[in-house]
């Protein structure tokens, strides 16, 4: 199975397959050098967020890499805390001043909090029509979510950004979102890195002298979904891309499909305090 490394988005943005995730990633230094390291690699695609409070780190190391902004694809979220219109249009220009950016590539809403996302929907519209986000999204958004906000949407959300890895395929969802061309990206998608250990994993990675990671990633990719792992170690940005030189069978597939047990290690978009 050969693809691109890119995908086309419904409102026709072109976003890479695979990026780097900044979860978790202390601001200055440590942002900085692996979103550098991660444009050296070749990664064009960095996802972050108001609430990972690294977005000044993030745009720092954009700006000394040297690649030109047209070339990377830039994500960021809105908080849950500044949903709503107006707020949600403040939270938008402090992240562009924190990214030190005119503009991002994809703003989503970072959790559908109850009451307060559809509001937060028509600011993030405003924006777009401004050109200020070049696409619009949400994250953790279940199906009766996305029914609810598509009824009074005039802008529809190009991406939902979900927890999904070996162990939470989330394949109801997926085909939900591939009827309403809704692409599919994944957030924690090696499992916070508990589940490289699976022997399964191992083993597979081992037929192609790949690591399990590479495995999970390669993964992702062949089942189209979007794919952000995290790392600060430069070894592993530099591994997690390279996944574009082996292809795993049909059976291999199956095979890590069947490590799913809907399980979560983050919170249920149903039941979240925060
Ligand atoms: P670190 O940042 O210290 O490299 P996820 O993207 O699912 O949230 O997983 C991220 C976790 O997995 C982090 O703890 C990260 O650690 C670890 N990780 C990322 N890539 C690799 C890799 N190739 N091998 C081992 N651990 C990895």
């Amino acid at each position: 199975m050969s693809f691109e490394t890119t995908k086309e988005l419904a409102n026709g943005s072109i976003i890479p397959r695979l990026g780097l995730g900044v979860w978790k990633v202390e601001d200055g230094k440590e942002a900085v050098n692996s979103v550098k390291w991660a444009l050296e690699t070749g990664y064009r695609l960095i996802d972050t967020a108001a609430a990972y409070k690294n977005e000044e780190g993030v745009g720092e190391g954009i700006s000394q890499s040297g690649v030109p902004r047209e070339e990377i694809f830039v994500t960021t979220k809105l908080w849950n805390a500044d949903q709503g219109y107006e707020s949600a249009l403040k939270a938008f220009d402090k992240s562009l001043e924190k990214l030190g950016l005119d503009y991002v590539d994809l703003y989503l809403i970072h959790w559908p909090v109850e009451g307060k996302y559809k509001d937060s929907w028509r600011a993030m519209e405003e924006i777009y029509h401004s050109g200020r986000a070049k696409a619009i999204g949400v994250s953790n958004f279940h199906e009766h979510h996305l029914e609810d906000l598509l009824k009074d949407a005039t802008v529809k959300p190009v991406v939902d950004q979900v927890e999904i890895h070996p162990t939470l395929t989330q394949e109801p969802l997926r085909r939900f979102l591939a009827e309403h061309n809704i692409a599919a990206e994944a957030w924690s998608p090696l499992g916070q890195g508990k589940i490289l250990e699976n022997s399964v994993l191992v083993e597979i990675g081992k037929t192609h002298n790949k690591t399990a990671a590479q495995v999970i990633i390669r993964w992702h990719l062949q089942n189209d979904i979007i794919v952000i792992p995290k790392s600060v170690h430069e070894d592993r940005i530099k591994q997690n891309f390279d996944v574009f030189d082996f292809e795993l069978s049909k059976d291999e597939m199956e095979r890590i499909d069947q490590l799913n047990t809907n399980e979560r290690i983050g919170p249920d978009p149903d039941n979240f305090d925060f």
